[in-house]
């Protein structure tokens, strides 16, 4: 019987929400295999952790998530309390801390699930993307300087180094090489900005010396938001920088129906530091205490988790469990259905007890 240790980090909103149920669907998957146990510890962190601590997270969290297989996060983020606070307190600081430097965002339109684009036609939309997730235009590097007056400055430098753009690529690559077509697309704006984005399509091209098996390609971040509209099947794998892959994973979640069933990988590939896997909704206030909340991005985002930790059997078995659910109907009010989180999530339980593969 193998053996895997999650940390579990529901934190604030609907995080409390979704998360419980992705557990409630891992125990049953993990019953359903029969050949691992999940050794599941919930962590209190969070908005309301800080109310109480000032802190949130404990002093000492890193040391003891450190020795986890993997973390299982929900959403961070309050209404009362600003969101650098609250961001950069727990979910950065997990994914700084730990070098999670690869965050994988695929986008599908599940079964059940209308894309916005009137012509799409099912399989146009099946992406990675990849998003450098330590350094670039979010490396926290820059300064205020003469506040308050006039000449006040402030800077916000993008910083791309050899070994930060030579690891991401080098994942984007294998990811690319795994997956049916074989295909990456490199995105820069290496037109406009001469210097960092000239040497990101400097490291892809070295890279890709080392993948002959992958054809890729390059394109301009502007370009690539049309093509993601115009010509979406002409698209596989992606890989862009931290801003970039920001923006353009909202838009491909967006283009596949719903932002609400979207999943997300904190990747440290290295294996050095568990990874992090987390539904890329956020903590919405607004239905947050509901049992409203759509746990798909949720039970997705497991699935990848157990991908991760080497469960590939179950993995698939929830992605099949969970298309179906969507493909019968059963959804949440965000994905045009009826259904509430324990309905979604006993459907899904329901259709991992009764497969039969
Ligand atoms: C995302 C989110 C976060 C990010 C925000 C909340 C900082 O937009 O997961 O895309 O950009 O990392
Ligand atoms: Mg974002």
């Amino acid at each position: 019987m193998r053996t895997h240790r999650i940390a579990a980090i529901p934190a604030d909103g609907i995080g409390k929400e979704v998360i419980p149920a992705g557990l409630r669907v891992l125990e049953a998957l993990a019953e359903r295999s029969g050949d691992f146990r999940l050794d599941v510890t919930d962590f209190p962190w969070g908005t309301d952790y800080y109310r109480e601590t000032g802190k949130m997270m404990a002093e000492d969290g890193l040391e003891t998530l450190k020795g986890f297989d993997a973390i299982f996060f929900g959403a961070v983020g309050d209404q009362h309390v600003p969101d650098d606070i609250t961001l950069w307190g727990l979910r950065l600081r997990i994914c700084q801390g730990f070098d999670q430097y690869a965050n994988i965002r695929p986008t599908r339109v599940l079964p059940g699930l209308t894309s916005p684009l009137r012509a799409v036609q099912p399989g146009d939309i099946d992406w990675v993307i990849v998003r450098e997730n330590s350094e670039g235009e979010y490396a926290g590097h820059g300064g205020r300087a003469h506040r308050g007056h006039p000449e006040e400055v402030a800077t916000e430098t993008a910083i791309f180094t050899r070994a930060g753009v030579t690891r991401i690529m080098k994942t984007a690559f294998e990811i690319a090489a795994k997956r049916p077509r074989r295909k990456l697309t490199v995105v820069t704006k290496s037109n406009a900005q001469k210097h960092g984005m000239v040497f990101w399509d400097e490291v892809a091209a070295e890279v890709a010396r080392d993948y002959p098996g992958v054809t890729w390609e390059k394109e301009l971040v502007d370009a690539m938001a049309a093509r993601m509209v115009q010509k979406p099947a002409s698209i596989d794998t992606v890989v862009a920088t931290n801003l970039h892959a920001d923006i353009l994973s909202d838009l491909a979640g967006a283009l596949a129906g719903s932002l609400g069933v979207a999943p997300t990988a904190n990747l440290d590939p290295s294996r050095r530091f568990p990874s992090m896997f987390e539904p890329i909704h956020g903590s919405a206030f607004d239905i947050a205490g509901k049992g409203v909340a759509n746990p798909v991005a949720t039970f997705w985002t497991a699935a990848m988790m157990l991908e991760h930790i080497g469960e590939v059997p179950a993995a698939a078995r929830l992605m099949a469990a969970m298309e179906r659910v969507c493909a019968d109907g059963v959804m949440t009010a965000d994905v045009g259905g009826t259904a509430n989180t324990e309905q979604v999530t006993e459907a899904v339980i329901a259709a991992i007890r009764g497969a039969n593969d």
